[in-house]
């Protein structure tokens, strides 16, 4: 079966982590890639190098931008922070949850403070954490249970959802509300080699079990056609939304 794909999306799920260090090579692909087709994720590498004028560049560009940095502070400089990337106007910007319900409230009122307002999202437990990380600071039981825990806290502070693992998706879509958007990284098409992703989902898969918006690096970033890989990922997941 061929599907074809609009020329435009009115909610790309597609978001392309810019994993790169230099705007001159997040620009070079961005050039190649259309904003109805997806959105762009700027996270702390890239961000550390190019700065905010990036960010602008690739709004101008017609690109909706996740900034993802992951801000964790105390409440009154992480809802300064957010206020300004509000400011910048990028489409959706991450706090950590372990800075705890009175640092999520303030980033909540700042970015609705802000003449416009990101989606405002929560990092649960990196996944790069196993159970003896997890118990090394502190925190008891699987990591399962904490980003379970720590999302229903990102939910009742007032947050717009959670970054989690896509293996997460079907528990957490059980027990946060609807609206509660779910971003999951360590989407790997069928086709697609794992990198350094252990625990991997196809596309469909990852969208089947609850997952709003995809966060894909490197199948689409290092593909030798970013196009064409961009758009098989999309053919894959529209027909399960
Ligand atoms: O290249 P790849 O698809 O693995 O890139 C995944 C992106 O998602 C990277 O930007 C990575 O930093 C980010 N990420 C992740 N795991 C998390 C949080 C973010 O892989 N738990």
């Amino acid at each position: 079966m061929t599907i074809t794909i609009d020329s435009s999306l009115t909610d790309p799920r597609i978001i392309v982590a810019l994993d790169f260090d230099s705007a001159k090579t997040a620009l070079a692909l961005a050039d190649r890639l259309e904003p109805g087709q997806c959105r762009l994720k700027v996270g702390k590498e890239l961000f550390t190098c190019a700065g905010p004028a990036l960010v602008e560049d690739l709004q101008a560009r017609g690109f909706d931008v996740f900034l993802d940095l992951k801000f964790h502070d105390i409440p009154n400089t992480v809802a300064k922070a957010c206020r300004a990337a509000a400011d910048l106007g990028v489409w959706m910007v991450n706090v950590h949850t372990l800075g705890g319900r009175r640092m999520m409230e303030a980033a909540r009122e700042a970015v609705d403070a802000a003449s416009y307002n990101p989606l405002l999202i929560g990092v649960t437990i990196l996944t790069s954490m196993g159970v003896d990380d997890l118990r090394e600071v502190g925190l008891s039981g699987s990591p399962e249970h904490n980003v379970l825990r720590l999302a229903c806290l990102a939910e009742a502070s007032g947050l717009d959802g959670v970054v989690c693992s896509p293996r997460e998706v079907s528990v957490l879509r059980d027990t946060v509300g609807h609206a509660f958007r779910l971003v999951t990284p360590g989407v790997r098409p069928a086709d697609s080699i794992s990198d350094d992703q252990k625990r991997v989902t196809t596309p469909e898969d990852a969208i089947a079990n609850g997952s709003h918006y995809l966060v894909v690096g490197r199948p689409i970033t290092r593909a030798e056609d970013p196009v064409a890989a961009l758009r098989a990922i999309n053919a894959v997941i529209l027909p399960r939304l």
